[in-house]
């Protein structure tokens, strides 16, 4: 398949939010325990808890915020749960995931250390279903406030500094899980919780509704209709979610993450590009009402949603992957950055062990194990805080069980250094992309390109062969006459470094 691209060089466009790059964990199955945190005393190295190995991996991502504590499981945690000495922790059950008994270990001291050790934001999910604005208005309080009772109880607890927390979900999934909420309930009881969810010197909110699930447009409608306005005019709410996962077939999720053919390649391909309609629809519903763009959409849960590893608990979702996960990985982040303007927040669920992981661990705290996911996140870092570039594409659609998705897709931009950052993935199971590519106003120097790509697409990285899906140089890629010629291999993504 050939195709020519022109990559924009010459006009920058918006910012590209680092914050598109998020990730999400929650207390699910071995994300949490077993996953990130090992625990002071485990002989897996760690830092207070938190699994070495692990964190490295996950700096060199450049994770700019980590969601927690869910999910579902969000609108069932009590904050209060989680802090204090850690033997006089209540002892709760998971009732979502898996009937588990929940320790209390992980709370919000251990959480933010996690997210200090990475250097990214957190993102607190606030209880909306079981819990009280009350409830909420005191967790930001014992995080954010430099004095007073709660500051003290904090201080006590081991932290005097506020965390200056800005990021919060007022509920998840209300329209489900949390709560079972018509649109039009929850618009009142968003702009309740978000009256009491407060400011603290130094410390502003981005406050995040829970937003629809999938093309549920109304859900948006009702939002930005009595929700966006706060009582002085301006914006009560800085973003709106909206989550959509890859699933093929009906619900529950009952195809394998491995030994597909090409058939579920492209059912793939065809499910993971029904988020560009979803974020199209959500985005001009929110245009209506929010012409500037005050408020973020923000897709708090994307990724692949598969049956559960054989032998493994269903409540835990534990999947493995593969190279077509990396590609539903790119098209997807291509989604996002082309919607920039109003996508500004997104969290892959879920950062390991759980879904579309970027890392799996050994039961027990063993080895670590990066997915081809991980790759993908790597690649795309570059495009983190850069301005986007428009990229012209005539590559011929791929299409399945009618539905088209895009053959070749690319995005670009130009990061504040000048250099040109171009990714790409081939969707096409069989055939490779043949590519010429320009920069439109300027000569392109290459100065570096790596390919993510595998002759047998099936091919997991496993413990005992950790790499084997991963990315190289890329070799191929020739520069002549001011146009960049390269052959796109078959299921494979792409970055090309310009200078
Ligand atoms: O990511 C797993 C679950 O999917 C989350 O807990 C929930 O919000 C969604 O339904």
């Amino acid at each position: 398949m050939p195709a020519h691209l022109t990559v924009h060089a010459d006009a920058p466009g918006p910012v590209i939010d680092r914050h598109i790059f998020g990730h999400f964990a929650e207390h699910l199955g071995r994300c949490i325990y077993d996953g990130l945190w090992v625990g002071e005393n485990s002989p897996v190295p760690n830092v207070r808890g938190w699994r070495s190995d692990l964190v490295a991996a996950l700096k060199q991502i450049r994770v700019p915020n980590l969601r927690w504590p869910g999910g579902c499981f969000a609108d069932d945690y009590h904050w209060r749960d989680g802090i204090g000495p850690r033997e006089k922790r209540p002892r709760r059950v998971n009732a979502h995931w898996g009937g588990v008994v929940e320790s209390n270990a992980v709370g919000t001291h251990e959480f933010l250390d996690l997210c200090e050790q990475l250097g990214c934001e957190p993102y607190l999910a606030g209880n909306v279903g079981s819990g009280s604005p009350r409830e909420l208005r005191d967790w930001v309080e014992y995080c954010n406030a430099p004095a007073g009772t709660l500051a003290d109880e904090r201080a006590a607890n081991g932290r005097r500094e506020p965390w200056k927390v800005r990021l919060w979900g007022v509920g998840n999934e209300t329209w489900g899980c949390g709560g079972n909420m018509t649109a039009e309930y929850y618009a009142g009881e968003y702009r309740r919780f978000a009256t009491y969810v407060r400011d603290f010197p130094g410390a502003p909110l981005y406050r995040v509704g829970s937003g629809a699930r999938n093309d549920d447009f109304h859900w948006t409608e009702v939002m930005m209709r009595e929700a966006f306005k706060g009582p002085l005019g301006g914006p009560m709410l800085q973003g709106l979610s909206v989550h959509y996962y890859t699933v093929l077939g009906d619900w529950p999720p009952s195809h394998p993450a491995t030994g597909f053919d090409h058939h579920a390649w492209k059912s793939v391909m065809a499910e993971g590009w029904k988020m560009e309609a979803i974020v199209r629809g959500h985005r001009a519903v929110m245009d209506r009402y929010d012409a500037k763009g005050l408020t973020a959409l923000v897709v708090d849960e994307w990724g692949a949603w598969y049956a559960v590893e054989p032998g493994t608990n269903p409540g835990f979702l534990y999947q493995q992957q593969t190279i077509r996960d990396a590609v539903l990985a790119a098209l997807t982040l291509n989604i996002f950055i082309n919607h920039c303007e109003r996508v500004r927040i997104a969290n892959l669920a879920q950062i390991v062990n759980v879904l579309q992981a970027v890392a799996l661990t050994e039961e027990g705290g063993g080895r670590l194990v990066l997915t081809p996911t991980w790759d993908v996140l790597a690649l795309y870092a570059a495009h983190q805080g850069a301005n986007r570039l428009g990229v012209d594409n005539d590559t011929p659609s791929g299409t399945h069980g009618g539905l088209d998705y895009p053959g070749v897709s690319a995005t670009a931009s130009l990061a504040t250094d000048g250099a040109v950052n171009v990714t790409l993935c081939n969707t096409d199971p069989a055939a490779p992309a043949e590519i010429t590519l320009a920069l439109k106003g300027r000569l392109p120097v290459l100065a570096g390109a790596r390919v993510l790509s595998t002759p047998v697409l099936t091919t997991c990285n496993t413990f005992d062969q950790p790499r084997a899906v991963t990315t190289r140089p890329f070799d191929g890629v020739r520069v002549h006459g001011g146009q960049v010629q390269f052959s796109l291999p078959p299921g494979s993504v792409a970055a090309l470094h310009f200078s």
